[in-house]
């Protein structure tokens, strides 16, 4: 409990706080990470599924693939981590989360200013026309064509070897640089160029403060480390806030 009194004081005393997450902090929902023994990537090699080329290639393999996602997280809850974050939003001390997840559920947990560098799997956008659609089924056919103009419609997210979208990467940048506590969610910090933004706040002088059970290239710069699950250590957040 030391920690998240001391985690909690920081952040009641903070002028601007952001949190920025990764897929850590939505295993304790079910969700698997990338890296790592259970990680995506060492059942699915990126190169085939998650690349530019490899939608290019073959788009239909790459919307399967991205189907069983669509699938996975139309089932999946917010855990305690989710949703302490949106209650630390709510009570106005944190005032916005960057997530380089794609799974919604900061959105589904409450949270109101998510900035998503990395996109959305429930959101679909036409590889030809602006036509955006909001899903909440995994599509009857795959792939699923544009009402508006035919081509083919895809997830909205971000496959490796694509740019970010640069609205919301600039939103991401704008609010890093305001943070005087930066808190930094379940992420290994090595994908550019979202790991370059805890670099950002740190060149800015916030006070930085990482949760995630193993060290990771972004502990180094960290002034508090919490060497613990998401879900766990939020739930003690969320004990003392209903205090
Ligand atoms: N609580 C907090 N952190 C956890 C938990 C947990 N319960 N379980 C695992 N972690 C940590 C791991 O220790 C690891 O540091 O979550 C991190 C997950 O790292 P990655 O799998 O690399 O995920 P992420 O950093 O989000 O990946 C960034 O890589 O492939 C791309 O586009 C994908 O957005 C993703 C990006």
């Amino acid at each position: 409990m030391k920690l998240a009194e001391n985690f909690l004081d920081i952040v009641r005393k903070s002028r601007y706080a952001v949190v920025l997450t990764g897929a850590g902090v939505s295993v304790e929902s079910g969700v698997p990470t990338f890296r790592g023994k259970d990680g995506l990537w060492s059942k699915y090699d990126p190169d085939e599924y998650a690349t530019k080329e490899a939608f290019e290639r073959d788009p239909v393999k790459v919307w399967r693939w991205l189907a069983m996602g669509i699938e996975l997280i139309l089932k999946v809850e917010p855990n305690m981590a989710h949703i302490a974050i949106a209650e630390l939003e709510s009570l106005g001390y944190v005032k916005s989360v960057i997530t380089q997840n794609i799974d919604n559920l900061h959105q589904k947990a409450g949270s109101k200013n998510v900035i998503e560098v990395h996109g959305n799997t429930l959101r679909l956008r036409c590889t030809a026309c602006s036509y955006r659609e909001i899903i909440n089924m995994v599509p009857n056919n795959i792939p699923p064509y544009c009402p508006k103009c035919d081509a083919m419609l895809r997830p909205d997210v971000v496959l490796f070897g694509e740019a970010l979208p640069y609205e919301e990467w600039d939103r991401a940048v704008d609010e890093t640089s305001k943070a005087d506590v930066y808190i930094v969610v379940g992420t290994s910090g090595v994908v550019m160029p979202a790991a370059m933004l805890p670099l950002i706040a740190k060149g800015k002088g916030a006070f930085i403060i990482e949760i995630n059970p193993e060290v990771t290239s972004i502990t180094r710069i960290v002034d508090l480390y919490i060497d613990k699950k998401a879900g766990e250590f939020f739930s003690e957040v969320m004990e003392l806030l209903s205090s």
